[in-house]
């Protein structure tokens, strides 16, 4: 019989698959003071892996599809494996974009707000009034998985859809433009790209500039993707709107959007469905078990 991968997890990851784990310890990475030759695997959540603490491990599964805060590198130069939870996350990432979309566009938190304060007094609110989303232009940047997955969305909302990425390849789910191109023509913009050295920073204070006045700017996938700053002078000046899953230094929000009503604000809860974490756990202990059979892991990420 096989010998169990002895396994640090962070935290419990939720859902029955974890419990599939022999042997497994859950603590902090910040409790590891000295090196531990007793674990083979490491159970993360986008964290950064001190391998020199960690001698003997042999893999690191992400609970995640991104993994910018892993040393992917440091890990391959060790033999060390890394997976992530790509495919199980997309539905609810593409619904929380389409969420925001949805409720910036008709401003809903602001009329939650309202109808709370007691503002409401006629038989209809005779208050300002929101732009369509229906017939709008949404621009998609990066058609991996999920942006897919917020494009299919899209056609059911009648939006006409362009989309951007790294590389040039066609699509019938929408029209290819240049990301300043498309930044210029959409009337909403919705991030899906992985942070990487390419993308950090990517939407700086020109690119917000492109955006036409009135637009949407939706980011459920990194907050350092954009230059956080130069958004919050934006959004202060009222030109543009945005909904924010995901912020440059995480929890943190800058203060000046706590105020702001043209912002919906939610605590990167894109994949926090429980049918959706209950798969990335499944996920990340089939690719535990793998490795533990002598098998290939299911999902690697390559260095
Ligand atoms: C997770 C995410 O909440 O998959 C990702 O990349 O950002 C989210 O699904 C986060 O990674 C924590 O694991």
């Amino acid at each position: 019989m096989l010998a169990a991968v002895k396994v640090l997890a962070t935290r419990r990851y939720p859902g029955p698959a974890f419990d599939e784990l022999e042997d497994v310890e859950v603590a902090g990475l910040d409790a590891l003071g000295a090196p531990r030759k007793d674990l083979d695997g490491l159970i993360v959540a986008n964290e950064p892996v001190p391998l020199d603490l960690l001698p003997a491990l042999k893999i690191v599964a992400n609970f995640g599809v991104g993994y910018d805060r892993i040393d992917v590198a440091g890990c391959a130069a060790r033999g060390v494996t890394v997976t992530n939870t790509p495919g199980v996350l997309d539905a609810a990432t593409a619904d929380l974009a389409f969420a925001l979309i949805t409720a910036v566009r008709r401003e809903i938190v602001v009329a939650d707000r309202f109808v709370r304060s007691a503002g409401w007094s006629g038989s209809w609110s005779e208050g300002g009034l929101a732009e369509e989303l229906s017939g709008s232009t949404l621009g998609i940047v990066g058609l991996g998985r999920i942006g897919s997955a917020v494009a299919r969305r899209a056609r059911g909302f009648d939006l006409r859809v362009l989309y951007t990425q790294r590389r040039r390849t066609d699509s019938e789910l929408g029209e290819y433009r240049e990301l300043d191109a498309l930044l210029a023509e959409s009337d909403l913009v919705s991030i899906h790209a992985p942070l990487t050295p390419e993308t950090e920073g990517l939407i700086d204070a020109g690119r917000l500039a492109l955006l036409g006045d009135g637009a949407v700017l939706v980011n459920t996938a990194r907050g350092e993707i954009v230059d956080e700053p130069a958004l919050v002078r934006e959004l202060a000046s009222g030109r543009i709107s945005a909904g924010l899953d995901v912020f440059a230094h995480e929890p943190a929000v800058p203060a000046e959007l706590l105020e702001l009503p043209n912002v919906v604000l939610t605590p990167h809860i894109g994949s926090a469905t429980r049918q959706t974490r209950e798969a990335m756990t499944r996920l990340v202990v089939d690719n535990l078990l793998a490795v533990e059979r002598g098998d290939p892991p299911l999902t690697p990420v390559r260095a």
